[in-house]
C-alpha cells in the first residue's frame, strides 16, 4: 500500500477510514481522496485531517466515479496501487424513490474503477482492489441463520441490487483479468459522522430536538450492528492479510431491534438532558418497501483466517456516539444546511 485511491472518502465510513489509516503512525504511504461532495459527502468530516496532512501524503480531488477519463488519470498521475471504493449512494429509502443515481454510481462507477486499475496495472504485483459491500445483497435472513460468504445472493431494494451487481463485476474481473481484488459485506455500522438521514444519528438528534421519531412499521426489524471503527479494522487488515479474489463478511455480532434501539437512545437522552421526556416522540409510521426484516453476519471466516475482532461493545459504541452528536453541533448544522452545499460549490469544481 504505497498510492491509495479512496473513493467515498468524505462520506461516513470514507471520511473514518481516512483518519484510522492517517492516525497509524506506520502508515507511510500517500491517499487520493476521491469524493464528488454528493449530498451525503462532507469535508467537514476531514478538517482535523485537511488541516495536518493537505499536500503531505493526503489529497482531495472533486470527482465522479463514473468519470472514466478522471478515474484513468488518476490512477496515473498518481501511480495507483491500491483501490479501497466506498464512493456509493448508501440510503435504501432513497433508492426507493430515485434508482437511478445508484445504478450510476453503484455500478456504472464500480465498473469504471475496476476498468481503468485493469488499463493500469500491467501486473497484479502488488496491487489491490478492495470493494466495500454490504450484507443487504444477501436479503432478509431467517430466524436462526447467519450470512456466510457461500449465502446467496437475494436483494431486496434497488441499493442492495446495485451493490449486488458491483459485487458481481468485482468477482468477475478477479475471473476474467486476474484482478487483484477482495471485498468485504458488512452489517449496519455506527458512529461518528454518519449523515442525520440514517436510524442512529436521526433518531440522537430528534429526540435532543423533541422532534418526533417515525419508526417503520413496527419496530421489529433486526440489524446487526458494528461500531465503525471496528469496521475500519477490518478492512485495514484484509488489505494486509486478505486472499486475492475472497470474500469477508463482516459483522458485529450484535442484533437489536430498531425499537430497542431508539427506547435506549431516549433513555440516553433523557439522562443527558434533564426535562427532556422522549418516550411520547416515538411514532410508527408506514413501513419501507421491501423492508427487510431481518440481517445477521456470520464473521467467523474474517476471524478465523484474519484474526479480526472488534473492539468496541454495542454499549460504549452508542452512548460515544451520542455524546459525539450532542456535542458536534456544528457538523450537524453543516450537514443539514443548503449553505454547506454553497460553499462546496464556490470553493470545490468538479474535476
Ligand atoms: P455515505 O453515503 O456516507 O458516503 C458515500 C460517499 O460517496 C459520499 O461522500 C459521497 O459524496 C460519495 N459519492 C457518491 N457518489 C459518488 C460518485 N459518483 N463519485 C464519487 N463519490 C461519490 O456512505 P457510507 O455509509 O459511508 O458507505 C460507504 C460504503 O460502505 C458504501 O459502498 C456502502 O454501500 C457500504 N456500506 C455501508 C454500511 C453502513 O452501515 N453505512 C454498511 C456496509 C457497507
Ligand atoms: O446493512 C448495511 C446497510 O446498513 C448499508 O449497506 C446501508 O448503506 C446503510 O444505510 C444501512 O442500511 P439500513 O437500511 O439498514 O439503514 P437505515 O439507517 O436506513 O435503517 C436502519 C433500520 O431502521 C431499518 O430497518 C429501517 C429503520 N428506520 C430507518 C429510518 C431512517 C426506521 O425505522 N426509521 C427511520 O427513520
Amino acid at each position: 500500500m504505497k498510492n491509495i485511491l479512496i473513493t467515498g472518502g468524505a462520506g461516513f465510513i470514507g471520511s473514518n477510514f481516512i483518519r484510522y489509516l492517517l492516525l497509524d503512525e506506520r502508515f507511510d504511504g500517500n491517499i487520493v481522496n476521491l469524493d464528488k461532495l454528493t449530498y451525503a459527502g462532507n469535508l467537514m468530516s476531514l478538517r482535523d485531517v485537511a488541516e495536518r496532512r493537505e499536500g503531505k501524503g493526503y489529497e482531495f480531488v472533486r470527482g465522479d466515479i463514473a468519470d472514466y477519463p478522471l478515474v484513468a488519470d488518476l490512477f496515473k498521475k498518481h501511480r495507483i496501487d491500491t483501490v479501497v471504493h466506498f464512493a456509493a449512494e448508501s440510503h435504501v429509502d432513497r433508492s426507493i424513490h430515485g434508482p437511478a443515481d445508484f445504478v450510476r454510481t453503484n455500478i456504472v462507477g464500480t465498473f469504471n474503477l475496476l476498468d481503468a486499475a485493469r488499463a493500469s496495472w500491467k501486473s497484479p504485483e502488488g496491487k489491490r482492489f478492495h470493494h466495500i459491500s454490504t450484507d443487504e445483497v444477501f436479503g432478509s435472513a431467517e430466524a436462526g441463520t447467519a450470512f456466510t460468504e457461500a449465502s446467496p445472493y437475494d436483494p431486496s431494494s434497488p441499493y442492495s441490487a446495485t451493490k449486488a451487481s458491483s459485487d458481481h463485476l468485482v468477482r468477475a474481473y478477479v475471473r476474467t483479468y486476474g484482478m487483484p481484488a477482495t471485498i468485504s459485506n458488512c452489517s449496519n455500522n455506527y458512529g461518528p459522522y454518519q449523515h442525520p438521514e440514517k436510524l442512529i444519528p436521526l433518531m440522537v438528534l430528534n429526540a435532543s430536538e423533541g422532534k418526533e421519531l417515525p419508526i417503520y412499521g413496527d419496530g421489529g426489524n433486526v440489524r446487526d450492528w458494528l461500531h465503525v471503527l471496528d469496521h475500519c479494522s477490518a478492512i485495514s487488515l484484509i488489505l494486509k492479510k486478505g486472499r486475492v479474489g475472497e470474500t469477508y463478511n463482516v459483522g458485529g455480532r450484535c442484533e437489536k431491534r430498531n425499537i430497542e434501539i431508539v427506547e435506549r437512545i431516549c433513555a440516553m437522552i433523557e439522562q443527558r438532558m434533564p426535562g427532556r421526556k422522549c418516550a411520547g416522540l416515538i411514532k410508527h409510521v408506514t413501513d419501507r418497501r421491501g423492508h427487510d426484516r431481518r440481517y445477521a453476519i456470520d464473521s467467523r471466516k474474517i476471524e478465523r483466517e484474519l484474526g479480526w475482532k472488534p473492539r468496541r461493545s454495542f454499549d460504549q459504541g452508542l452512548a460515544e456516539t451520542v455524546d459525539w452528536y450532542l456535542a458536534n453541533r456544528e457538523w450537524v448544522d453543516a450537514v443539514r444546511s443548503g449553505e454547506y452545499m454553497k460553499w462546496i460549490e464556490k470553493n470545490y469544481s468538479m474535476r
